[in-house]
Formats: structure tokens, C-alpha cells, sequence
């Protein structure tokens, strides 16, 4: 996984191109090339942007930017990209292909917010590629939040969802690997087997979104739901001030409201990386034992400021401007 612990310069135009999101690790890249120079926080101040968790949104970003560059809604663009990570086969914790629970079963949570705080959610859901849309179907279609479960796929059925089986060969293989020990303990949370998409845009209009999918844990109790379809959990934004999503261990982010928390930081005048960095450290000193506990958060203020910060290193986010793509290392609490 040295990929995800390196920052990638993807493209970039101009000499402004190299984001710092302060103690990031590309000042190595910085020091390697003279020509370029880190900025000093803010980062940035360029819409549309789109910034979404970890290596897999690079691609997910290409295609919310599609819509984005030519004046699309940025509701619409966070559904289409998270959409292309749901619908990637060889991403095992997102969508199809994600790894199964404890009982072989695919079951997904995902949500998604507008700047209206208009918000939907599915969670616990089986046999759809793309929950992302059953939750946009539940924002745009009803006067509900949240689906679960059976509920969910009925919903998502009536509104012209196909089913299809996620679960893929290479992931019940591995899961029929994991049966065969004795040790009931779900595999540790890291950035092999635990990768949220989360993704956060503002438009050319100023509308910011945000929207967060997963296959969850790997191997989890049947019917365990983290928090990614949770709004103030896994997702939170408020026009007013930015979004946050989350990524890691849901059960940590859900106890202190982790995405919320982290937009009411901003709210009182903490940049993103520093609101993240407040949360991962209320997170560390409430559960004390961080033994294979990563969670990290990803913010972005409705200037088009960004940052995260994580509790153990290899979080990264991809980001994507008119004029920058770039994956970026996120500061950190603790090394593996
Ligand atoms: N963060 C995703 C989960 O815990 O399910």
C-alpha cells in the first residue's frame, strides 16, 4: 500500500499547483523540486472543487467533475461519483465486490446531503450496486430520511433497481478464508480492507454536497450498520459553514457525531485539517485503546478550503479543481 502513503502529483498547472495541507507529505515532492513551492494555509480558494476519501477517488472525482465543469449541480456530481467506486469490481469496501459480513452477505449503508440540508439514506441494504441512488431517491421521493434494510430494497425495487448479486469470487474466497479460523474477531479497520468513499463538492454556483458509501467492516455482525448513512456521522455539511465525511472504524466516529463535530469546529473558526485533527484527537482520548482503530476525517469550508487528518497514517484524499488532480497525504496522530 506505499501508493496510498506517497502524495501524487496526478497533474497540476502552474506553480500554485503543489497542495499543502500543512505537515502533508508532499513537501518531500517540495523538496525534490525546488521549482515548486507549498502554500501556506488557506489552501485554496477555487470552485467547483470536488475532494472525496482515499486513492479510489481519483477516478470518482473525475466523474463528479464532469458535471461539475460545466455547471452542474453538485448534488448531482457527488451521486455520480461515488457511483463509479460502488460500481468498481475490484473495490472490496465499497458497492459491488465489497467484502461480505460474517454471514456472506454484501450489505451496504450510504447517504447523501445537499446544500439545503436536504439529506436520504439507505442503510443495510442487499443486492444494489448503487445505494448512493436509493438515497438520492429517498432525499429527491420522499418525506423520509432514512431507509433500512428489506424496507430499503422494496424501495429501491418499486423505483427501478435491478438486483444483483455483490458478491463477488476473490471477495467469498477471502471471506471463506477468514470462516475457516476460529477467531470470531472482524480483521483490523485499515487502508486494506476499509476504504468509505466519502466525497465532498461545491459547484460553480456555490452549492456544496456531499455524499458517503460502503460495503462497511469486513466480515461485521449481520445486520451491523457503521456510520456512513448516518448524517452527522459518516456526513455533515452545512452551507453555512462546509461538509465533513468520515472514514475508519464507525462505531468510533459514530460516538462523537465525528462529521458534525467537525463542521461545528469550522463553524467557530478552525480550518478543515485543524477541525479534523480536534475530532480524531476527542475520538483517541475517549476510547483510549486505539489497537487497530484508523479513522479519519476529510473537510471542506464553503470558501473551498480543505484537509483531513487521520489517527494513524495512510489516509489520503483525491482532489480535483480546474486546475489541480492531485492525491494527498493527510497528517496524522500515530504511525502502524
Ligand atoms: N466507516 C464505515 C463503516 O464503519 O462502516
Amino acid at each position: 500500500m506505499t501508493d496510498r502513503r506517497n502524495f501524487l502529483r496526478l497533474s497540476a498547472l502552474g506553480t500554485g499547483a503543489v497542495l499543502t495541507a500543512q505537515a502533508c507529505s508532499e513537501h518531500a515532492l517540495v523538496e525534490s523540486n525546488p521549482t515548486l513551492q507549498p502554500e501556506t494555509a488557506p489552501a485554496m480558494k477555487e470552485t467547483p472543487i470536488v475532494v472525496s476519501t482515499w486513492k479510489h477517488g481519483i477516478t470518482a472525482n473525475l466523474a463528479a467533475w464532469n458535471l461539475l465543469q460545466s455547471g452542474g449541480y453538485a448534488l448531482d456530481a457527488v451521486e455520480a461519483g461515488v457511483r463509479v467506486a460502488e460500481s468498481d469490481v475490484e473495490n472490496r469496501s465499497v458497492g459491488l465486490g465489497g467484502y461480505p459480513d460474517k454471514e456472506g452477505k454484501v450489505t451496504l449503508d450510504a447517504c447523501i446531503m445537499n446544500e439545503k440540508s436536504n439529506c436520504g439514506a439507505v442503510a443495510f441494504l442487499q443486492d444494489i450496486e448503487n445505494p448512493v441512488s436509493v438515497a438520492r431517491k429517498v432525499l429527491d421521493e420522499t418525506p423520509h430520511v432514512m431507509l433500512v434494510g428489506k424496507g430499503a430494497l422494496d424501495f429501491a425495487l418499486a423505483k427501478g433497481f435491478e438486483k444483483r448479486n455483490l458478491l463477488v469470487p476473490e471477495a467469498e474466497e477471502a471471506w471463506k478464508k477468514w470462516m475457516e479460523g476460529s477467531n470470531y474477531t472482524p480483521p483490523p479497520i485499515n487502508t486494506e480492507n476499509h476504504d468509505t468513499i466519502g466525497m465532498l463538492a461545491i459547484d460553480s454556483s456555490g452549492r456544496i454536497s456531499g455524499a458517503c458509501t460502503t460495503s462497511g467492516a469486513a466480515y461485521k455482525m449481520h445486520g451491523r450498520v457503521g456510520d456512513s448513512p448516518i448524517i452527522g456521522a459518516g456526513l455533515f455539511l452545512d452551507s453555512d459553514v462546509g461538509a465533513a465525511c468520515a472514514t475508519g472504524l464507525g462505531e468510533a466516529v459514530i460516538r462523537v457525531s465525528g462529521s458534525a463535530m467537525v463542521v461545528e469546529l469550522m463553524r467557530q473558526g478552525h480550518a478543515p485539517e485543524e477541525a479534523c485533527k480536534i475530532v480524531v484527537e476527542r475520538i483517541i482520548n475517549k476510547l483510549g485503546d486505539m489497537t487497530h482503530i484508523q479513522v479519519g476525517f476529510l473537510a471542506l469550508n464553503k470558501h473551498g478550503e480543505y484537509g483531513g487528518y487521520s489517527v494513524y497514517n495512510g489516509f489520503n484524499f483525491a482532489l480535483k479543481t480546474g486546475t489541480r488532480e492531485a492525491l494527498i497525504d493527510c497528517p496524522f496522530n500515530r504511525k502502524w
